[in-house]
């Protein structure tokens, strides 16, 4: 069965990238000209997502605002004639039935996919991480992760491959490789020593979970930082259901962290053909002078 149900968690604190996100959520942080959640839901409908739930929070409202109808903003764009961000705007609040539910205490990013129980039902569903940009040449990161569902069945969650300094940051994955890059997952380990990771396969901000998550997630302990681990849950899952990692094609961009932020954005600018010709002078002009 098709998956169309998507939920966007983007109800986090922030707080790597204070104090940029005191007062806005990092999830809209623009990578040239498009927030950054903009991508995410771009992605979810590219891969035939029609249906989005985002987690939100307190000084979370701009996102609200960003996906609904701005008719003040359409007056005027039409009275000036500027029909290119007309339609770019219209876009926005028409890309698929996008829902917002509330987060009441921010107890971890297993906690915000509990609000999600009543809005998904008994069906798979897809989980983006909203502050978390996917990028790949042929299809969309989510999209590879409902073939491999497709085929296989179970839950599906999204791989990257990290070099050793960097696993102990991340929930790694101990399996079997079955096919090219799909995996069969015994379990996961969240944040081990370099010693201690089965892999340098590690969670990567896309999942696509058997609804018998939400039992899962009423049955885990707060874990690190006495959050709700998502990652728990998927262990608790894993006891009754096979699960899938599939090793994306793609890149990921992470922009709650502030050097990939920048990275992102200068990639980014150098392939947008408005400014990616003085942007690269820029580049070096200055790379002489630092
Ligand atoms: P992060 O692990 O990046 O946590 O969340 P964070 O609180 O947002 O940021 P830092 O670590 O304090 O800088 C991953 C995703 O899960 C969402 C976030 O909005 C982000 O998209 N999340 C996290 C929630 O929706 N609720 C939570 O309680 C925690």
């Amino acid at each position: 069965m098709m998956i169309k149900k998507a939920i966007i968690p983007a109800a986090g604190f922030g707080t790597r990238f204070l104090p940029a996100t005191k007062s806005q959520p990092k999830e809209m942080l623009p990578v040239v000209d498009k927030p950054t959640i903009q991508y995410v839901v771009e992605e979810a409908v590219e891969s035939g997502i029609t249906d989005i739930l985002m987690i939100i929070g307190r000084g979370k409202r701009a996102i609200e605002e960003h996906f609904d109808r701005s008719f003040e903003l359409e007056i005027q764009l039409e009275e000036k004639e500027k029909f290119d961000e007309l339609l770019a705007i219209r876009k926005i609040s028409r890309m698929a039935d996008i829902h917002f539910i509330w987060q009441k205490e921010l107890n971890g990013l297993g906690d915000a996919v509990r609000y999600a129980r009543l809005h998904v039902g008994n069906q798979p569903f897809a989980i983006l991480l909203g502050d978390t940009i996917m990028e790949s040449d042929e299809k969309p990161v989510l999209k590879q992760l409902m073939d491999v569902h497709e085929i296989y069945g179970g839950s599906v969650v999204a791989l990257e491959e990290v070099p050793d300094e960097k696993v102990s940051r991340y929930g790694v994955m101990d399996g079997k490789e079955t096919a090219k890059n799909i995996y069969a997952v015994n379990t996961f380990i969240e944040k081990p020593s370099l010693e201690q990771a089965p892999s340098n396969l590690v969670i990567a901000s896309r999942y696509i979970l058997d609804s018998a998550i939400f039992d899962c997630l009423d049955n885990v302990f707060p874990g690190v930082n006495n959050e709700i681990q998502l990652t728990d849950a998927m262990k608790l899952l894993l006891e009754t259901q096979k699960m899938y990692g599939l090793k994306f094609e793609g890149k990921r961009h992470d922009i709650g962290n502030k050097l990939d932020f920048i990275k992102t954005s200068v990639l980014f600018g150098l392939r947008n053909s408005d400014i990616s010709i003085e942007l690269k002078k820029w580049i070096w002009e200055i790379g002489d002078s630092i």
